[in-house]
């Protein structure tokens, strides 16, 4: 049986997480895990805190804290933060862990003993006042592509180069603050990845038709004519040893490691739920199993092009089957800047206006084929004039009529065959188009359809009028209530992998009966199971209340001036 393995990028365990971060790989995947549940499939979605690297130890310091201490902090932080947005991961692990360092030694190991690793002399620079040699971050100065001030020893934040460190202009150490650096020879260990073109090109070639335009291509050019060899030791404090004599004292760089956490943590998952399964053989080198990295257009390279040449090169996992990887998520035109003011508190967010409506907007402006933006004057319109005009209104006025004037349940015969309806076979349509959407990860589409399924519903209730019938016809009211009550329902269903918690409220007022199964089954289309459902009648559970709050214009202006005074 096929199976689906899904990831989202670890975050680093060194500052808050973002709109940007959410809505370039967590929340997307997220709704493709939760589809694939609902289709009754086996999927796994894995993540967990990437906590070594040089950003962590400048964190560390700056904090006063030990880098574990440190990263342990952000992992909880980042643990509780994603609850809150209803991210769920089945793991969600730590690389500071020791199975991941068990699992990271044994693809050194493999690698290795092919032949894809070896030793090499580079030029790095090293601080003279303070006597620490400066890789990637440690080093920042002037970007001689670009004249960027700040760009970092391992990129260029602005021009988005990577950066030959001994290149910089005016490097300066930022560890001690001084100008004083010089250029020393150091050996370092390399990924020979050149040695893998021919077989890394013939796999490429296999996704030209089914990776997003915005990745195939890039990767496509971008390997044409060779892989660059790459360092993967640096000589740091905190992080993984390099399993060699030869390198006392080095730790394998940060994006070594951090990708393996996908596998070290499906395996302590397995381990953790007392599965019999292999986390190789069942998983990532199954031929069964689908892959997926959902990653922020940033990690590309390492997803499509570093990593794949790990795992085929070492032989331990096949490459992934797909990277939809997202572009970037700005705020009002500009990109978020927590030290200048430009940016928004994920937790005032949420506290203010919940989850429901900020996944909904997230989810409408999803960066899948270009960068996008985050306005607060849209997200006014769009959960006043979408998510609560069209859903939240529908409910609360179709389930309190029906809990007004059939306080004990309308009887079964008015539900009976709704999957044979004109207006069913509309909705069946939509949840077609829904799963193909989602099948190819264009989310913002799926959205649109469970919208358009609102609207339906919407349509339905208002042409039927039953207030008006009520009046001349209560039978016939039932009737519409009771088929109204039906798309509800499935509109809470299909609701699902993008709003879990409008979801849940909506299906609390059918609660009676409706489990996981029966849900998938609607989810799938299979409506049969409606007949069964309300084949005692149809009574509401609870008291059916406004689910979409709207928001007061005054509201978003403040947000708008708070923002802009910075
Ligand atoms: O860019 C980042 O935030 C990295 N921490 C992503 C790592 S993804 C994976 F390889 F672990
Ligand atoms: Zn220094």
């Amino acid at each position: 049986m096929k199976r689906f393995l899904v990831t989202s990028a670890l975050p680093y365990a060194n500052g808050p997480i973002h709109f940007g971060h959410l809505v370039g790989a967590y929340i997307p995947a997220d709704v493709f895990t939760r589809h694939k549940k609902m289709m009754g499939q086996k999927v796994i979605h894995i993540c967990g805190s990437d906590e070594h690297g040089v950003a962590i130890i400048m964190g560390a310091q700056k904090a006063g804290q030990s880098c574990k201490e440190y990263v342990d902090s952000w992992h909880k932080e980042h643990k509780k933060l994603f609850d809150l947005f209803n991210v769920e991961f089945d793991f969600f692990g730590q690389t500071s862990a020791s199975y991941h360092h068990e699992e990271v030694l044994k693809w050194f190991d493999a690698l290795n003993e092919k032949g894809l690793i070896g030793p090499k002399d580079t030029q790095q620079l090293f601080c003279q006042s303070c006597s620490n040699h400066l890789p990637d971050r440690f080093v920042e100065g002037k970007c001689y592509e670009c004249d960027y001030e700040h760009a970092r020893g391992d990129e260029c934040p602005n021009c988005g180069i990577l950066i030959d460190p001994t290149k910089l202009i005016d490097p300066v150490c930022k560890i001690c603050g001084a100008q004083n650096t010089k250029e020393v020879t150091v050996t370092q260990w390399y990924l020979l990845q050149s040695k893998f073109h021919d077989h890394f090109r013939d796999w490429l070639k296999t996704k030209k038709n089914n990776w997003r335009k915005t990745v195939y291509p890039f990767v496509e050019s971008l390997t044409e004519k060779g892989l660059h060899d790459r360092a993967i030791t640096r000589d740091l404090e905190w992080g993984i040893d390099v399993p060699l004599p030869e390198a006392k004292g080095k730790k394998l760089y940060v994006w070594f490691d951090a990708p393996i956490g996908y596998v070290s943590n499906t395996k302590q998952f397995l381990k953790e739920t007392g599965s019999e399964e292999d986390y190789l053989e069942d998983w990532w080198n199954n031929s069964e199993t689908e892959i997926t990295h959902f990653v922020g257009k940033d990690n590309i390279i390492f997803h499509t092009v570093i990593f794949p040449v790990m795992g085929m090169g070492s032989g331990r996992i096949k490459p992934p089957a797909d990277v939809p990887a997202n572009q970037f998520l700005n705020l009002e035109g500009k990109q978020f800047s927590k030290s200048s003011g430009w940016y928004v508190d994920i937790k005032e967010a949420l506290d203010q206006f919940g989850v429901d409506a900020l996944r909904y907007y997230l989810l409408s402006i999803l960066p899948e084929t270009s960068d996008s933006s985050f306005t607060w004057k849209e997200f006014g319109l769009k959960v006043n004039g979408e998510l609560a005009n069209n859903i939240g209104n529908l409910v609360n006025r179709c389930l309190k009529f029906w809990k007004k004037n059939w306080p004990e349940g309308i009887e079964s015969k008015h539900f009976v065959g709704f999957s044979e309806t004109s207006h069913a076979k509309e909705f069946q349509s939509s949840l077609e188009k829904l799963h193909e959407f989602l099948e190819q990860k264009q989310i913002r589409r799926a959205l649109e359809q469970v919208m358009s399924m609102g609207q339906l519903a919407n349509t339905y209730f208002s042409d039927q009028e039953p207030w008006a019938q009520y009046k001349t016809d209560p039978e016939k009211a039932a009737y519409t209530i009771a088929q109204s009550g039906i798309q509800i329902l499935i509109l809470g269903v299909v609701l699902e992998p993008f709003l879990p918690g409008l979801s849940g409220k909506i299906l609390s007022f059918f609660s009676e009966g409706l489990n996981k199964e029966d849900q998938q089954k609607i989810y799938r289309g299979e409506w049969k199971v409606i007949d069964e459902l309300f084949q005692n009648g149809g009574k509401l559970q609870g008291k059916p209340k406004a689910l979409v709050p709207k928001i007061e214009d005054e509201v978003i202006e403040k947000l708008q001036e708070k923002l802009h005074q910075g």
